[in-house]
């Protein structure tokens, strides 16, 4: 239902070409390209605005009125109860290393944290930081066969001294993507808090904190058609009883100093880019969303329309990576099971480090990531630390089954020694 060519308009970076080779971004999940509309508010934000907060004059005044206008759009998208639930910052690592930091003075030594093999870094170093306070960090692991979290330990290492279970609601390296409501139900059990790192899952699927009773939560703009900016969600109960790192007159709290403005004028128009792609889609997902309206059900169907888009076009480039000799995928693969993998591939052909193959690609216009993309703990625990991580070829709702098919071709031209 999505209208690619009116989608891919809107990015003015698409139409790039790399030695005569139409580029072709599938390096989303490193960070996603911008539409116009991003670029068009950060330097309207320079030109009509561009001031500190709290004063007199007109500019300030405007400031003060784009910043609460992004904290609603960052409500509206994750569905948060107000604005005070909402902190603008660097990115995803700083929140949380602040919250982090901050729940690290509430500990007692012999308090328990959990975390997992499947997480970015990003969600795993903060937490293990606060070993320095005494407490004692519990890494659950995978299964190996297809990259699922095992369940069964998390559930084992649950008990009422856990005091935080940290979880990506996606994988950023293999896309798997967890049961995050029951993790979070199960924590609650046991009074545990919740602190999800949805910076992978956002541009692929639609977020709704109070369905998911999540207590914290974060994510980074950049992986969502916006700017170098970062988000924390809390609930408020949660975020007040924090106690926060901050200087003393500063009011808000997890926002740390003078915000990136711009950047967060180039937030609220992300936000709006995907409000209007739910627009267009009519009441298409309304009975989806009884609870939803306004700008909340446009971008719940927004991303519901690209979760409903990518999946197929994630499962026309599984198929043709399965076609090619010796390539092994990394992951979910089972076709029943696709819901839990966002579009994002993660491979390896032997012979080839995965290095060689983006670098060939790179010179046909293909962009992919390889490496460990800071999963690090997750490529030592499928072996493949050693031999360079994997290849990732991650879609987002602008590329295309043409792209895709082309990639396709070119890549098996690699791996066949045509390059
Ligand atoms: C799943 C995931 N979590 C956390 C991060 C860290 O984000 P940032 O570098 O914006 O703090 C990334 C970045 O790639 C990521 O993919």
């Amino acid at each position: 239902m999505l209208d690619l060519d009116s989608i891919r308009k809107q990015f003015p970076s698409l139409e790039r070409t790399v030695n005569n080779h139409p580029a072709v971004f599938f390096d989303g999940p490193g960070g996603t390209q911008i539409p116009r509309q991003v670029m068009d508010a950060v330097a309207h934000y320079y030109m009509a605005m561009n001031c500190n907060i709290e004063g007199t004059f007109v500019t300030s005044e405007d400031t003060d009125r784009m910043l609460i206008e992004a904290d609603q759009a960052m409500v509206d998208f994750l569905n948060a109860r107000s604005i005070d639930e909402i902190a603008f910052g660097l990115n995803m690592t700083t929140h949380t290393y602040n919250v982090s930091r901050a729940i690290g003075k509430t500990l007692q030594p012999g308090d328990e944290l959990v975390v997992t093999v499947l997480d970015h870094e990003a969600n795993v170093s903060p937490w293990q930081a606060l070993e320095e306070h005494g407490a004692k960090v519990h890494c659950i692991d995978i299964h190996p066969e297809d990259c699922t979290l095992d369940m069964e330990e998390l559930e084992s290492k649950l008990n009422s001294r856990t005091k935080v279970v940290a979880i990506g609601y996606a994988s950023n390296a293999v896309g798997t993507v967890n049961p995050v409501g029951e993790v979070i139900e199960k924590a609650h059990q046991v009074g545990a808090l919740v602190y999800v790192d949805a910076v992978h899952y956002a541009p692929h699927g639609p977020i709704d904190v109070q369905a998911l009773d999540c207590d914290l939560m974060a994510l980074s703009v950049y992986k969502f058609f916006g700017p170098h900016v970062g988000v924390l969600y809390g609930k408020q109960e949660v975020l007040e009883r924090l106690p926060a790192y901050k200087i003393r007159p500063a009011k808000p709290r997890f926002e740390i100093g003078t915000q990136n403005h711009e950047g967060i004028a180039g937030s609220l128009a992300a936000v709006e880019y995907l409000a209007e792609l739910g627009r267009r889609q009519g009441g298409a997902y309304r009975d989806r969303y009884p609870q939803l309206e306004g700008r909340r059900l446009h971008l719940k169907t927004c991303l519901s329309a690209i979760e409903s888009y990518e999946r197929p076009l994630f499962q026309r480039l599984l198929d043709g990576l399965e076609q090619i000799k010796g390539l092994k995928m990394w992951g979910v693969t089972d076709r029943d099971r696709l819901h839990c993998r966002t579009p994002t591939a993660a491979f390896t052909v032997p012979g080839f480090s995965p290095r060689e193959i983006t670098a060939e690609m790179g010179k046909k216009g293909f962009f992919l990531w390889e490496g460990d993309f800071y999963a690090q703990a997750l490529i030592e625990r499928l072996g493949l630390y050693e031999s360079g991580g994997v290849v990732r070829l991650g879609l987002v709702h602008y590329n295309t089954a043409e792209e895709v098919d082309r990639c396709l071709s070119a890549l098996e031209a690699v791996v066949r020694g045509q390059a």
